[in-house]
């Protein structure tokens, strides 16, 4: 079996938007209580922030992060989390039917993406309410002073705006799961009133319209271009949102999923450009993949959870463990998103921790790191740069769903300040190593310096908190002839080979 990819100095994809390398925190399970904030840990700093999950964030390198949802935003009050601690109401969170202390609110977010070296990219309430409370917000958190709204900012000890730039217009509207759900005429005519206003406020935001759920919603693709209809000058990114499972354990047929995400992508591109032609508009409107992952395993137990057990202070939800092949998934979601940087310009792994999580927090214990922590990590470290236009030759197979699946997904950036270039290259034949070689023309001298690879005999096997099974290893077993590079990539692994 043979793979190759062959990529130019000269013909570039697009320069990569960091905002790809992002993720999620919602008020959901213990993403926030008992993740990144627990006051009385072992690890907790002065303002309850786990230092254990924090430094592990830091590792992720993540540059922005979500918050505070998600389904959580659609009910949210963000008035409960400003103001003394011992002041603020608790209140039911009707989209996980918890308990919201709200012990955690705008101000101790803004603190934590600060230590955690992130931005926040925050998320508007367009289910329960509209236009004037998102004013609100935005005035509160990035007007300097002299309003009431600044100055109780300015009161509850923030005298420099928060200036937030990045602002979601809702989460997944389209949704009948959603609180305050919408029809695609309501849901654009209430997006593009809402960002006029918010951009008369602070012109110097980005928004981000609700796209559709996930690629099976019965309303897409015709929800975003009816939003955009509406929306389309105030607005400068639409949203997808993307979870797969491997619910019938058919592995081959779960790892061809990623060129479901690339059909996905090219389809929001298609609906973007359509709208973009109709109203003669010399404008683009980008893509902002703003929640993705695998998300399965945890299921059946959370369904009881909320039905049966609900209205609990942060309860275990959501909290999958992921196997090896996830995170192959993983990476093969991550090399999709890196070849669409033309126009995917934030993107956000859903979430980051203990929910969907890369990184888990024990209540007794430290922090870990999942099997997807690795793919995430040398994506978002060493995937920075330029996008090379990928030209991909490679063997393909059939699975029960899918034709015409490559072997060999691949992409390669280059990174000009360090002068390195990066290619990632999953092998998603299950029974097959693949003989890959990279032609990197234009570039010499090309020097060999690592293989970091994730190879594992058992699909299945996960990590935990001690004695992890998934983990990278580094080798130095690839040929390289002036910049033709030539590697056996095991079947089932995730590559990543970096050259200067
Ligand atoms: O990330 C978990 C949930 O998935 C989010 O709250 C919601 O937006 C999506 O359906």
């Amino acid at each position: 079996k043979k793979a190759k990819l062959t990529v130019d100095r000269d013909f570039s994809k697009a320069k990569l938007d960091e905002r790809i390398y992002g993720s999620f925190i919602e008020h959901l399970g213990r993403a926030v209580y008992g993740g990144i904030y627990q006051p009385g840990h072992p690890s907790a700093d002065e303002e309850g922030f786990r230092k254990d999950v924090i430094n592990l964030v830091k590792a992720l390198n993540v540059s922005v992060v979500r918050y505070p949802g998600g389904n959580f935003v659609s009910s949210y009050r963000w008035e409960d989390g400003i103001g003394p601690v011992s002041q603020r109401p608790k209140r039911l969170d009707l989209a996980w039917k918890s308990l919201e202390t709200n012990e955690v609110g705008v101000h101790e977010f803004a603190h934590w993406c600060k230590k955690a070296g992130t931005q926040a990219m925050m998320s508007l309430n367009l289910g329960t309410r509209g236009v004037a409370e998102a004013c609100d917000l935005l005035e509160y958190c990035n007007h300097p002073s002299g309003t009431y709204l600044s100055d109780l900012r300015i009161k509850n000890g923030e005298k420099e705006p928060f200036g937030f730039r990045l602002w979601c217009l809702g989460n997944e509207m389209d949704g009948p799961w959603q609180i305050g759900h919408k029809t695609m005429d309501e849901y654009g005519r209430l997006a593009s009133e809402t960002g006029r206003a918010m951009k008369v406020i602070d012109p110097s935001i980005e928004l981000v319209a609700c796209g559709s759920s996930n690629l099976l919603m019965p309303t897409f693709p015709q929800w975003e271009a009816t939003v955009l209809e509406h929306a389309y000058d105030e607005v400068d990114y639409i949203s997808l949102h993307q979870y797969y499972g491997n619910k019938d354990n058919d592995s081959e047929d779960f790892l061809a999923l990623s060129d479901d995400m690339d059909q996905f992508i090219r389809s929001v591109i298609a609906a973007c450009d359509f709208v973009k032609a109709k109203k003669r508009s010399r404008k683009y409107i980008n893509l902002s993949f703003d929640e993705w992952n695998v998300w399965f395993h945890s299921g059946e137990q959370d369904k009881d959870t909320i039905e049966n057990h609900p209205w609990q202070q942060a309860p275990a939800l959501l909290e999958d463990i992921y196997t090896f092949e996830d995170a192959l998934l993983v990476g093969l979601m991550l090399i999709t998103l890196m070849k669409h940087g033309d126009r995917v310009k934030i993107a956000c792994m859903a979430q980051l921790v203990n929910v969907i999580a890369p990184i888990m927090a024990e209540k007794d214990g430290g922090a870990w790191c999942q099997t997807i922590f690795y793919p995430f990590m040398h994506a978002s470290v060493f995937g920075r740069g330029t996008v090379l236009e990928p030209v991909l030759v490679s063997d393909c197979h059939d699975t029960s769903h899918h034709e015409d699946v490559t072997d060999v997904e691949a992409v390669a950036l280059y990174h000009e300040e360090a002068g390195e270039i990066t290619v990632f290259a999953v092998n998603r034949n299950l029974s097959d190593d693949v003989e890959f070689t990279m032609d990197l023309r234009g570039f010499s001298p090309v020097i060999f310096l690592e293989h970091i690879v994730m190879e594992n005999e058992n699909l299945k096997a996960v990590n935990g908190p001690d004695n992890p099974q998934v983990t990278p290893a580094v080798r130095r077993d690839v040929d390289n002839d002036h910049g033709k590079a030539v590697c056996l990539l095991k079947r089932a692994s995730w590559n990543v080979f970096r050259f200067q």
